[in-house]
């Protein structure tokens, strides 16, 4: 994490010991497709614990063994999570794991590989979106450019806030959402160093697509 990062409130690194010592096993090039993927699952969910920590809860009736009582419960559906596809499935499977009631909506988008411009082939979002909250989720944000047209299309439906939350970042990505979109927090479970000329973060985990699928 640079100077920059570490000072700006709207960039959440999730510095957990568990989340570390995941991501780590994840960047080896010899961890397996299947690691991959599950590590992946295991990580959005305890991604999902620190993004979630302000949603609203209200109050409901309950009876224990011993008595009633009132206890806080959440409206997972007034919350929709967003995946870029295809590497977004990833993150997106394990906050379902433990928001179920949560709505989806998906972004195709893919990055030219000359010119590393986000090029949308597919949108789909819940309806209402005006009276809920949305998680964008891409586990890379590296360029920023998908992200950025991602949470374009979003803000056009007026939500009632977004947040992004990524696996891998790095400065020039973090640079170029917060200059598009400053309203919007990122959660992130690292920053690393920097961006390659391909648009690759280093020292990074490579194809984040490719290694949840296996297509490489
Ligand atoms: N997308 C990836 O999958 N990996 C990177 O390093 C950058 C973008």
């Amino acid at each position: 994490m640079n100077a920059e990062t570490s000072k700006d409130p709207m960039v959440h690194v999730i510095d957990h010991p568990l989340v570390q010592h995941k991501l780590t096993l994840m960047r080896q090039k010899d961890a397996s497709t299947n690691s991959f993927r599950t590590l992946l699952n295991e990580l959005a969910m305890l991604m999902a614990y620190e993004v979630t920590r302000d949603m609203p809860t209200h109050q409901v009736e309950i009876e224990t063994p011993l008595e009633t009582m009132m206890a806080p419960m959440i409206d997972g559906k007034k919350l929709v999570l967003v995946s870029i596809l295809r590497a977004g499935t990833g993150i997106l499977d394990g906050m379902l794991t433990v928001v179920p009631g949560a709505r989806v909506g998906h972004i195709g988008l893919y990055r030219d590989p000359k010119t590393l411009q986000a090029v949308e082939y597919y949108f789909k979002m819940p309806k209402d979106t005006q009276e809920r909250d949305v998680i964008v989720v891409d586990p890379m944000l590296a360029t920023g450019n998908s992200a950025v047209a991602a949470i374009e299309r979003v803000k056009a439906l007026k939500p009632k806030s977004i947040k992004f939350v990524c696996l891998l970042t790095c400065p020039e990505g973090i640079a170029t959402l917060r200059q598009a979109h400053p309203d919007v927090t990122i959660y992130t479970a690292a920053v690393d160093r920097q961006l390659n000329d391909h648009g690759y973060i280093l020292p990074g985990l490579g194809d984040a697509g490719d290694r949840i699928f296996g297509t490489q």
